[in-house]
């Protein structure tokens, strides 16, 4: 039985193009393997650790390879616990906006909380930086008001897709699928909807082999 961690980006709901998508991809692959589990992140329903002050030395002293005082292993332990529950899933789903030509907020809090030396990657001064995270595939619903696809003219602007996978690959994930919602605003509610409908037949697909 594998664990599944989904995690929405997006706080729209029934109105998000990426949730739709990846709701989509969830509903056929439990379809299909009934006995999995699918736990559910909704980034915008959760409290994350903030990441400053004790946590954020913490994370200094790992790098420099000294023992955390009191406080900071006080304050590191909230930010364990969300990386040993990330780590605890054998595959993940993303469902992601674009906002301002990136990611959400939310989303990157979590990355920076999760995205820890020694955890998540390793360096070493002859290896130089090694992903720890190996071995499990991604799914990614992006979604995007406008299109910045190739022959679109606009590939450069997309920090979106280019620093999600950046990262992911950082911390080691080699096996990473993607389907892409757009435009979603800037050709107009009808063209919104042929795309929606496109990526949801899609998205169908992709369970199939995931
Ligand atoms: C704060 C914010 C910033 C946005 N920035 C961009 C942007 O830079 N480029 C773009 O094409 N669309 C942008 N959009 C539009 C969203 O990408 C679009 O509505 C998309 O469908 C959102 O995903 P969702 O439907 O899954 O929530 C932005 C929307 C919001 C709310």
């Amino acid at each position: 039985m594998a664990k599944l961690l989904y995690i929405k980006a997006s706080p729209r709901g029934r109105h998000s193009y990426s949730v739709a998508a990846a709701d989509t991809f969830v509903r056929a692959y439990k379809a299909k393997n009934p006995d999995d589990r699918v736990v559910e992140l909704d980034l915008f329903n959760t409290k994350l650790p903030k990441f400053d002050g004790f946590a954020l030395q913490a994370k200094y002293s790992i790098m420099g390879g000294q023992q955390h005082t009191h406080d900071e292993k006080a304050a590191w332990e909230a930010v364990e616990k969300v990386i040993n529950e990330f780590k605890s899933f054998d595959k993940y789903i993303f469902a992601v906006p674009m906002w301002n030509f990136s990611i959400p907020y939310q989303l990157k809090h979590y990355i920076d909380v999760i995205v820890q030396p020694s955890y998540m990657f390793s360096f070493s001064p002859d290896k130089g930086y090694t992903g720890l995270v190996t071995g499990k595939p991604v799914f990614i619903s992006y979604a995007r008001g406008g299109a910045y696809g190739p022959g679109t003219g606009a590939e450069a602007y997309d920090f979106q897709s280019r620093y999600l996978e950046h990262i992911l690959r950082f911390i080691g994930f080699t096996d990473i699928r993607t389907l892409i919602t757009e435009p979603t605003l800037q050709q107009g509610p009808e063209a919104a909807e042929k795309n929606k409908s496109r990526s949801i037949l899609k998205a169908e697909e992709m369970a199939a082999k995931f």
